[in-house]
């Protein structure tokens, strides 16, 4: 046994990585096992978030956002080009600086805070006394080393899931790996899966040019959102020409020869498919990227070394306060319960290191916000009105439209709506849920005020500054005591 550790993390994504730092800096010896490659080989720390999922793909989303402006939006402003282009190539290489400064900043992160990190992947080898004496974990990787932990996280993560029998190539058929790779913007382009991947990668590729389509099994458009909220981004989408099937079953996708059927490009995918009248459909596009969910990730790690619980679905089995069944052993992030989030996994990973440190780390999970990068932005916070009415909570809602805001107009931006939950009786904010620009930002007003448990009407006393999209959200507080003063 070469080294003991007060606490050894296997991944190194935003659970992992996370949790390391706040361990250390609460004085613990503390090392992170993570085995992501860059393209030489190297470590790339940050997991999926940093390589092939936030990072990489919310730079995507702002350059083909600025090319959208620059193609549609400019003209309003008395501002015209005579020539636009689009160099996929040099926009990828943009992402990809962007993602090896946030692998670097992460290295330096664990220099600064005297954390350990070993190149290679990490394996229960055996438990110590029945675990309480702690873990022996295997690294394999440049060097073969065999560590003590007292404590072990595991924040392993998660991977694409594929259709039955269609394995990703990467070439044609895309996971969310593949799809922020594409170097030259395909004709046509599917999706299968309208969730968060599906239509944040969607609208990347649709803005330059590429003509998308997207297949969703769910008769509901964004069943977990907001149903109002989820109606108004589908007809955004809609009109900006995001062709959405909606009740749709795949039945077989084919890899087909070029070229009639496929469109430009080498080769490309033949989808069967059954639409939502029950009638046989085919798409054929240059490349799919299938978007139907992520599976927690125990490649390597040998659970069954040490007897770690798995559930039917593959993830580790833990508590609220993501203790495993095996004294000792915590997990954090996508590899257990709960949205596949980057900073859920952040929280966990904070909350975890302060228990090992004897501390009361805690995540509330009923204030974690969701948001999807699209244009407009979506985003929420709580319960939506749907849940509401199905647990028979009396409330109370209101809304107010971008439209009626003066930043939003100033901005051209006046898609979208925010909109206030509230308790019939207490009026305590039960959800809010916002379509629109910078939905992304301004819900953290929301998660602030539902994290100190505001009423309503704290939101709609609140001073906000003028002009600003801020405002709409005090509206739309005020909406819910039907006392709007803009609408
Ligand atoms: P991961 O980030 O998956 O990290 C796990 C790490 O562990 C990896 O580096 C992996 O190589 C390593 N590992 C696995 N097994 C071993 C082993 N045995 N030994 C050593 N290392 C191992 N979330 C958001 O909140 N906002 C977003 O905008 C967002 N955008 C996304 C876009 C895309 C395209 C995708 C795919 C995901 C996105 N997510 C987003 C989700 C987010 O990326 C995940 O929720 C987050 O990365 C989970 O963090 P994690 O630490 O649990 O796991
Ligand atoms: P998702 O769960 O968001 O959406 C998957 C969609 O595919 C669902 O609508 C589902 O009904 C549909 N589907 C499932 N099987 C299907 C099939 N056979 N045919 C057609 N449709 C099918 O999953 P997605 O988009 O793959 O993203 C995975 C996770 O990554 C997200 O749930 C989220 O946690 C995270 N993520 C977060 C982002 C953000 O926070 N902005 C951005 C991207 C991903």
């Amino acid at each position: 046994m070469s080294k003991t550790y007060d606490v050894v993390v296997i991944g190194g994504g935003p659970g992992g990585y996370i949790a390391a730092i706040r361990a250390a800096q609460l004085g613990l010896n503390v090392a992170c096992i993570d085995e992501w490659k860059n393209a030489r080989g190297g470590p790339a720390l940050g997991g999926t978030c940093t390589n092939v999922g936030c990072i990489p793909s919310k730079a995507l989303l702002q350059s083909s956002e600025y090319y959208e402006h620059a193609a549609h939006g400019f003209a309003a402003h008395g501002i015209t080009h005579d020539k636009l282009a689009i160099d996929a190539a040099k926009m990828v290489a943009r992402k990809d600086a962007i993602v090896k400064q946030s692998n670097d900043g992460i290295q330096y992160l664990f220099k600064k805070n005297k954390v350990t990190f070993f190149h290679g992947r990490g394996s229960f080898v055996k438990a110590l006394d029945g675990g309480r004496g702690g873990y022996e974990i295997a690294v394999r990787g440049a060097q073969d080393e065999t560590l003590a932990a007292h404590q072990v996280v595991v924040a392993t993560g998660s991977n694409a899931r594929a259709l039955p029998g269609v394995p990703f190539d990467e070439e044609t058929i895309l996971s969310n790996d593949g799809a922020l790779r594409i170097g030259k913007v395909p004709a046509r382009l599917g999706l299968v899966g309208s969730g968060v991947i599906g239509l944040e990668m969607g609208s990347v590729w649709r803005r330059l040019g590429a003509e998308v389509t997207v297949l969703e099994a769910l008769p509901v458009f964004l069943g977990a959102v907001d149903q109002q909220i989820a109606k108004e981004a589908l007809k955004a989408f809609t009109k900006q020409g995001l062709a959405i099937e909606l009740g749709v079953q795949v039945d077989k996708v084919e890899k087909v020869e070029k070229t009639a059927q496929a469109g430009r490009g080498k080769s490309g995918v033949s989808v069967s498919y059954t639409n939502a009248k029950g009638q046989a459909c085919t798409l054929a596009v240059d490349q799919l990227v299938v978007s139907i969910g992520r599976v927690p990730n125990t490649n390597g790690l040998a659970p069954e070394a040490v007897g770690l619980a798995l559930d039917e679905r593959g993830a580790i089995v833990v508590d609220d306060a993501c203790r495993t069944n095996l004294p000792g052993v915590w997990a954090v992030g996508d590899v257990v319960r709960g949205p596949m989030l980057a900073h859920k996994a952040e929280e966990e990973g904070v909350a975890v290191a302060e228990r090992i440190a004897g501390q009361h780390g805690h995540v509330d999970f009923a204030t974690i916000p969701w948001v999807i990068y699209t244009h407009p932005e979506i985003a929420w916070v709580g319960q939506t009105e749907e849940q509401l009415k199905a647990s028979g909570r009396a409330y109370r809602a209101g809304t107010f439209p971008f439209a009626a805001n003066g930043r939003a107009r100033a901005l051209g931006d006046t898609t979208g709506l925010v909109k206030f939950l509230a308790d019939a009786a207490s009026d305590e904010i039960l959800g809010v849920h916002i379509v629109g620009p910078l939905a992304s930002e301004l819900i953290a007003e929301a998660v602030v005020a539902m994290s100190f448990k505001a009423s309503s009407e704290d939101i709609a006393r609140i001073c906000h500054a003028h002009p600003s999209l801020g405002e709409a959200l005090k509206e739309a507080a005020l909406a819910v005591d039907k006392r709007t003063l803009n609408a």
